[in-house]
């Protein structure tokens, strides 16, 4: 394994605040991108807004410092934070315009050393304000694939219009223009009439870039080779850096440092029901390439109708199956199944899902396709069976079949059929099929690598940032 070297050894080094969105698909890449930073030498501090993140797990954290902001509660009156809706957004903004400079100044009196640089999730842009008040350099770090912003980039310039109510409209987006779109293909928001928060949701999306060419730097989890023409245009329109796959780089083939052994590096905000101990025994019982793994991540809802086909589609496959299915969601499982099934297959309410991917037995993935979970899975070689169900997923979903070649796609988004996963899983198994998704899933895994191997392109942007806040702090 190649070990990176730590290349600053001043004793004062630059001093990172990262700002994630409170939600675990953007909490995973930022911690991700801070102990990145740390390997080059920078100190950092992940800024945790507490309000939806009160029951964290902790995991391993090496030096990584992490400071929560207790939600401000001078104005109490708000109502309290209600599933699927929005009443937080406002609490998160002013809590942080509040007390981050004071935990800035807190931080510097305990360390020596002052805030050189904010990273702030990119939707959350009021955060440029914040940094520009306490005069210095920020960074707007995107947490989805640079074919999602480009497209949302569309909307927010008025190329695209929503909501869409032309059904067979196709689209051709600015970047990307010889990937054909179809309504389906973009995010759920710029289309969906019937999901109530569509509105809220894309006007969170288009603020994104209301300031982004504001930032010094702007970061996305995706690597140059995946995206290259998008990422090219990307890099034509703003300071933008590739700088993922930001998930473990030991799940990667690269140590961060000569403690960089412990894969539970987190903050989870669901409990693992099962020890990393079982989970891995019941994994090496498991033949080699034959273990369905299932998630939807950890926003999806799918109803019971939903649920009811995935547990259609593995007794059908009769194949060995981990299936997350978190606590909320666990009635939903029809009754009888997780008993009657019980000889193959494993339900869980969460897990170590790198462990899995990387795990040899895993043969391919039946996934929502949030970003973090696809980018693992292309990072792991691991096909996937596409079932998304709303934001960006329906666009991974349609790269990861028709522009990466690494899986299928469902027919229609936002509806888990038992056929096509049946159908899905095995056609990414077997055949001819099989074969290019195989090959496909060996090319991105090598790819990821290199972008974040010692010299790679995720590498070197990475390295880039890093001078340049030195040459500042100069
Ligand atoms: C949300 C949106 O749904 C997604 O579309 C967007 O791209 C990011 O924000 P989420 O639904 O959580 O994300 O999915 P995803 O982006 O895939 O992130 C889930 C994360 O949780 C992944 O890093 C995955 O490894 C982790 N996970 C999931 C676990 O560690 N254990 C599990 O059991 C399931």
């Amino acid at each position: 394994q190649q070990q990176s070297n730590t290349k600053m050894n001043t004793p004062n080094p630059p001093h990172v605040l990262i700002l994630p969105f409170p939600f675990q698909g953007h909490i995973n890449p930022a911690l991700q991108f801070s102990r990145l930073l740390i390997s080059k030498g920078l100190r950092v501090t992940l800024i945790v807004y507490a309000e939806i993140t009160t029951e964290l797990t902790q995991g391993q954290l090496g030096s990584l410092a992490v400071h929560f902001l207790s939600t401000h509660d001078d104005e109490e009156e708000e109502p309290a934070v209600q599933a699927g809706g929005f009443g937080f957004l406002d609490r998160f903004a002013k809590t942080v315009k509040k007390e981050l400079p004071r935990v800035a100044c807190e931080i510097e009196r305990e360390t020596g050393s002052g805030a050189a640089c904010l990273v702030y999730d990119s939707v959350a842009p009021w955060a440029l304000e914040v940094a520009r008040e306490m005069n210095i350099p920020c960074a707007s770090f995107f947490t989805q694939p640079c074919a999602v912003d480009a497209i949302l980039y569309s909307y927010y310039e008025g190329r695209i219009r929503a909501p869409i109510t032309d059904k067979e409209e196709k689209f051709r987006v600015d970047g990307m223009a010889e990937v054909s779109l179809a309504v389906h293909d973009l995010p759920s928001y710029l289309h969906d009439e019937d999901d109530e928060y569509a509105p809220e949701c894309l006007a969170l999306l288009a603020a994104q870039f209301s300031n982004v060419a504001g930032a010094d730097w702007v970061f996305c989890n995706t690597f140059t080779a995946l995206e290259e023409k998008i990422v090219h245009w990307m890099c034509n329109k703003f300071r933008f850096k590739a700088v993922g796959p930001t998930i473990p780089s030991i799940y990667l083939g690269k140590q961060l440092s000569s403690d960089d052994t412990c894969h539970e590096y987190g903050l989870s905000l669901f409990k693992a029901q099962h020890s990393p101990t079982y989970l891995k025994q019941w994994l090496d019982s498991q033949q080699p390439k034959s273990v369905v793994y299932v998630s939807f991540g950890s926003v999806a809802s799918l109803s019971d109708k939903q649920t009811e086909e995935v547990a259609a589609a593995l007794e059908k496959l009769d194949r060995p199956f981990l299936w997350v299915v978190r606590k909320s969601e666990q009635d939903k499982i029809p009754p009888g199944f997780v008993e009657d099934t019980s000889d193959r297959g494993l339900v869980v309410t969460w897990c170590c899902q790198l462990e899995v991917l990387a795990h040899a037995s895993t043969v391919c993935f039946v996934t929502h396709c949030g970003w973090n979970s696809t980018i693992e899975a292309l990072s792991m070689g691991v096909p996937m069976v596409a079932v998304p169900q709303f934001a960006d997923q329906p666009t991974n979903a349609k790269f990861v079949e028709d522009v990466w070649g690494v899986g299928r796609d469902g027919e229609e988004k936002a509806m888990a059929r038992s056929e096509e996963i049946e159908w899905g899983v095995v056609e990414v198994m077997e055949g001819e099929r099989a074969k290019g998704i195989r090959k496909n899933a060996e090319k991105w895994k090598t790819l990821a690598r290199a972008a974040v191997a010692d010299g790679g392109s995720s590498d070197r942007n990475i390295e880039d940032f890093v001078d340049e806040l030195v040459n500042l702090q100069l």
